[in-house]
């Protein structure tokens, strides 16, 4: 396989790609102060499930940024028939194009570990206001893997690295933040999927082939083979 899984999540165009799927996210933020006042920047926003998600239900002015041309088009297509508050640009989460202190709120499903993650980190934290809240979920490493397992894992996935929860919690503290929250949850794939809104929806480009099938269920073989090693971990920091 040359492509890498990002490539596969691309051009099958899935939404929702991250642990939890948007039932997570609809949870998560319900439990936030969310208004037409309050600027989100999503980072990563892939096929621009949750930043759709967000405009409407609270009509927050969004941005929502990812560095997959793709991913950004599909993004763009999800919003073309509809006139709303959303900005959807390509770039780097480790270079945000982006003044200081210019968001509220900053969120990030399932990115961080694709990233420079603290680089990436630290411009998450430059863009938010004072006081403004990151909202991450990240995979993490519950038990320790082998470095033949890790390997694996970043070859497979492209993740810079795969972080223990103190791992990460350094990585938040080095950057600054001075509240830092951490909820762990496991992965999870089952028939309940469904029922739970876990389920991604998908806007596949036409005419790819099997290969991009076969990364998926890769995909659902490792994590049921890790499911012991991995979790993800619900990640709020406070700037
Ligand atoms: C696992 S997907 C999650 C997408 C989306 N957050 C979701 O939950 O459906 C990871 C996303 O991060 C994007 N990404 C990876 N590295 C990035 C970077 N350095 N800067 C911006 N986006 C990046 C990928 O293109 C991809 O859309």
């Amino acid at each position: 396989m040359n492509n890498s899984y990002l490539d596969y999540l691309a051009y099958l165009g899935v939404g929702g790609a991250h642990p939890g799927g948007l039932h997570l996210t609809k949870n998560l933020l319900g439990k936030e102060k969310l208004d037409e006042t309050t600027s989100v920047l999503e980072i990563g926003c892939g096929t621009g499930q949750t930043s759709v998600f967000i405009v409407k239900q609270y009509g927050c002015p969004i941005t929502a940024l990812d560095n997959n041309e793709i991913m950004i088009m599909k993004a763009k297509q999800r919003c073309s028939d509809v006139q709303l508050p959303i900005v959807i640009m390509q770039g780097e989460a480790e270079k945000l194009p982006f003044e200081d202190n210019s968001f509220d709120l900053v969120l990030s499903e399932s990115v961080l570990s694709f990233t420079n993650i603290s680089s990436a980190i630290l411009e998450a934290k430059r863009v938010l206001k004072p006081n403004g809240v990151l909202l991450a979920i990240e995979v993490t490493q519950e038990k320790n893997l082998s470095e033949e397992d890790i390997q694996e894992l970043i070859a497979f996935y492209g993740f810079s690295q795969v972080l223990s929860e103190d791992e990460w919690n350094t990585m938040f503290q080095a950057a600054g933040f001075h509240t830092i929250q951490m909820e762990k949850h496991e992965i999870v794939m089952d028939d309940q999927d469904l029922e739970l809104e876990l389920a991604t929806d998908f806007t596949i480009t036409e005419g790819i082939s099997m290969e991009y099938m076969d990364a998926l269920s890769k995909h659902a073989e490792y994590t049921s083979h890790y499911r012991e090693q991995l979790g993800f971990r619900v990640i709020r920091c406070i700037k």
